[in-house]
């Protein structure tokens, strides 16, 4: 009989199980909304990115259904043979002139506009200099180019500094951050990376997937909250996070853009998305615009809720965004800590290694524009119920 080639793996998943790392998939039956039923339970939901509750907006759908009705459930092609349809084009305009920006791309998500972008305008002859918490999409699209990688400490600027300034002339330079970190919910330093990159010759990219319809006017992102408009070579947006949907987009001049048609592998390679996601995206943007409010509701939901927890006592890291990490140390604990808040009704994941340090594993909590203050109080006395029969509090 044949051995099986992947036993290995069953190894792995053994080892994981030992460490109480092993999880499940949990499956929300109904909507991913501020409360959803996951796993068969109606819990309060603290673990999408879906921040602004758009996902199940009624003018979204309204849009994605109107747009399934007149041109079809799928594009059928990669953009550059026949899937470009007139709202992809559309929405590349739209998204264009709210980032303020010549051009827009828009990639199947944010993850391939990451690697795309980044393993497409480098070379082996390049250098990146990267923070050392930037995305998983950032890391792999460094490593599809090819190019030598300089990560610096969590955005220490001087460090960053240091390496640009011993680098030799000739390569090309890319200075790269996360706009909001995704595991610790704080902000890249972009004012002080932009003057970095502007005195060394770098081209500064700025990775915008959480901060896309949170931070900036309207939502513009950390670019308009740092008032850093043309500084920033190279924008990355996310269309699946607070814009509810799905997709990702590289915002800049119009030679990045055309350069990327030309060149980007996911861009090149793979479908482009059903013209109801791009649909329900223009009326997320129109949304953005006409009613800026709902982020507001957003940023009071995480006032209240950090607060509470900062009260607790829990250790909420140095999180500046609604993205609250609960930290606790180890990852089996977290895990514990993630469980127990299960049974009481509250769904917020935990997170440990590789996602995060091993020693910094946490419960990962977001708040959204939709929950309500009840549902948010009962959050954090879950919390606090939980937290006090751990000893975290
Ligand atoms: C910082 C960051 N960049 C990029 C992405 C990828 O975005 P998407 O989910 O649209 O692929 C994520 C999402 O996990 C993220 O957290």
């Amino acid at each position: 009989m044949r051995t099986d080639p992947l036993a290995y793996l069953a190894a792995e998943l053994d080892t994981l199980s030992a460490q109480g790392l092993r999880r499940s998939l949990r499956e929300l039956t109904g909507e991913q909304a501020h409360r959803s039923v996951v796993d068969g339970r109606s819990v309060v939901n603290l673990s999408s990115n879906n921040y602004l509750g758009l996902t199940n907006h009624p003018s979204l759908k309204a849009r994605a259904i109107d747009a399934i009705e007149r041109l079809g459930v799928g594009s059928g092609s990669v953009r550059t043979i026949a899937g470009t349809m007139a709202i992809h084009a559309e929405l590349e305009r739209q998204l264009a002139t709210f980032k303020q920006v010549d051009a827009v791309v828009v990639f199947q998500s944010g993850f391939t506009a990451n690697a795309g972008t980044v393993s497409s305008i480098l070379t082996k002859e390049d250098i990146v200099i990267s923070d050392e918490l930037n995305h998983a999409s950032i890391i792999d699209g460094c490593r599809l180019s090819r190019a030598a990688i300089k990560v610096f400490p969590h955005k220490d600027v001087d460090a960053a500094r240091a390496i640009v300034r011993d680098l030799p002339n000739g390569p090309r330079k890319l200075l790269i951050t996360d706009g909001v970190f995704s595991m610790d919910g704080d902000l890249g330093p972009l004012p002080g990376l932009c003057a970095l990159a502007e005195e060394y010759g770098c081209i500064m990219m700025v990775d915008d997937a959480h901060a896309s319809g949170v931070f900036g006017r309207n939502g513009r992102g950390t670019v308009d909250h740092f008032g850093m408009h043309g500084r920033v070579d190279v924008q990355v947006g996310t269309l699946s996070k607070a814009v509810g949907a799905l997709g990702g987009y590289v915002a800049g001049s119009r030679a990045l853009v055309d350069f990327l048609h030309h060149r980007a592998r996911p861009f090149l390679f793979s479908t482009s998305h059903p013209p109801a996601v791009a649909a329900a995206c223009l009326a997320a943007i129109e949304l953005l615009l006409a009613e800026p409010q709902i982020i507001e509701r957003l940023w009071d939901n995480t006032r209240f809720f950090q607060a509470g927890l900062r009260t607790l006592g829990f250790d909420i890291g140095m999180s500046e965004s609604p993205i609250t990490p609960v930290i606790v140390g180890e990852g089996a604990r977290a895990m514990q800590l993630s469980d127990r808040l299960f049974a009481e009704g509250v769904f917020a994941q935990g997170i440990a290694f590789p996602t995060v340090a091993r020693d910094r594993a946490r419960v990962r909590a977001i708040v959204t524009a939709t929950h309500t203050r009840d549902e948010l109080q009962f959050a954090l006395d879950a919390f606090a119920k939980v937290g006090r029969e751990l000893g975290l509090v």
